[in-house]
């Protein structure tokens, strides 16, 4: 087993950033970020090391680079991320103070092959045998941080839906956030999401989940009171009717929202001006229960499990044209195969340009003609 410092050592030629994160009580800091620069022509590095949200950097020349991650770091942090150009790896510490590389990893071996895809790094945001506690917790990874089995499918979507959310939010420099999970259940996405975006990248993340379900929210409140999590938050409320944040926000999520309440929770980030919303919808009944015949479409209308597949699609390709004329760059993708979970359409929109009159009246058309309710569609007419 190469040693850290060895693999520090290694990657620094090709060095884009080293971050040594979740501290053990031995750390001096809270949280270690290294990354290389130039002074006087000369290939140094800068440590930031953060204490008390106070940032203390340190210019050091290779040599002094690495006595201080002998001293200072090695054995120390739970998490270490070596983040290189040709590649990027990852360690877990051990019990025994040595350090195991974690999941998959994208550095290339020697002599092995090149440079692994772009695609290939991201799937390592969530390896299994991260230092993630909260998924301990909520039963997706047991206590040796290895995914219990019979949470993997949901462990693939959550991981999926972090990759989705990471190709938007990667360009994007840390700063202040706020995002809305609507109907986030047992939460684990929800919780996912904030240590994407806290932990690992470190905005400044202000996030809410909200259901129905008075356990649920009790539970995941004391789960993330433990880990010390203070700016997430899970409050009881029924999206369709009750008084939620009131202010405008950066992003919203939902994951299997059932029915109209993702309708409910499209309409409000459209009018929170909602810069991002990945949404994947599932239940989708309302059209299928008040469709009735009208044109060209009845022959999708004659046997039941057509009609209701129809219905679904329907939906949410309103939804979408509804966004669109809200503003947004739209795109409905296929969130996971289909073997999987038939609920695998994702809603991605991106708040692009101002509002249009452009789908709506065709929609509205459509609606009419075939007698159904659609609740985005019908929310576009109410202030
Ligand atoms: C299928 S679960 C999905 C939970 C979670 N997002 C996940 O993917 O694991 C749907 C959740 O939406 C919640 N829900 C349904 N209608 C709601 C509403 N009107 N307001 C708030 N939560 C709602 C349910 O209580 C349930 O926990």
């Amino acid at each position: 087993m190469p040693t850290l410092k060895n693999e520090l050592s290694a990657s620094l030629p090709q060095l884009s950033k080293a971050v040594f994160s979740q501290p053990t009580d031995a750390a001096e800091y809270e949280k270690v970020t290294i990354r290389p620069i130039r002074l006087g022509g000369e290939l140094s590095f800068q440590a930031e090391s953060i204490r008390d949200k106070k940032a203390f950097h340190l210019n050091l020349d290779e040599k002094a680079l690495l006595r201080f991650a002998d001293e200072t770091l090695d054995g120390r942090y739970r998490q270490v991320l070596l983040i290189r150009s040709d590649g990027s790896a990852q360690y877990v510490l051990r019990r025994d103070g040595s350090y195991r590389k974690s999941g998959k990893s994208s550095v290339p071996r020697p002599g092995g092959e090149s440079a692994a895809s772009h695609d290939r790094e991201k799937h390592y945001l969530l390896a299994e045998g991260e230092y993630i506690p909260a998924l301990v917790d909520l039963g997706v990874f047991t206590p040796e941080l290895q995914i219990v089995k019979s949470k993997y499918d949901k462990y693939r979507q959550i991981n999926r839906f972090v990759e989705l959310i990471d190709d938007a939010f990667s360009g994007v420099e840390p700063g202040k956030l706020t995002v809305l999970d609507f109907g986030c259940g047992k939460s684990y996405l929800t919780f996912i999401l904030y240590y994407y975006f806290a932990v690992k990248r470190g905005f400044d993340v202000d996030m809410i989940g909200y259901d129905l379900k008075e356990d649920a929210v009790e539970r995941c409140n004391a789960i993330a009171r433990k880990y010390g999590y203070d700016k997430l938050r899970f409050l009881v409320a029924d999206v369709t009717k009750d008084r939620l944040w009131d202010k405008e926000i950066d992003l919203l999520v939902t994951l299997h929202a059932c029915d109209t309440a993702t309708d409910y929770a499209l309409d409000f980030a459209v009018r929170h001006n909602a810069n991002y919303i990945f949404s994947v919808p599932c239940c989708q009944h309302e059209i299928n229960q008040t469709i009735r015949k009208g044109g060209d479409l009845d022959i999708l209308l004659k046997h039941g499990i057509i009609k209701e597949r129809l219905s679904a699609l329907l939906t949410d390709a309103i939804r979408a044209d509804v966004l669109e004329d809200m503003g947004y760059a739209v795109d409905l993708i296929e969130f996971i195969d289909f073997a999987h979970s038939p609920k695998n359409l994702m809603i991605r929109a991106v708040r692009r340009r101002s509002a249009r009159e452009k789908n709506l009246p065709r929609c509205r058309e459509l609606a009419e003609r075939y007698g159904f309710t659609q609740t985005l569609l019908s929310l576009t007419d109410t202030e």
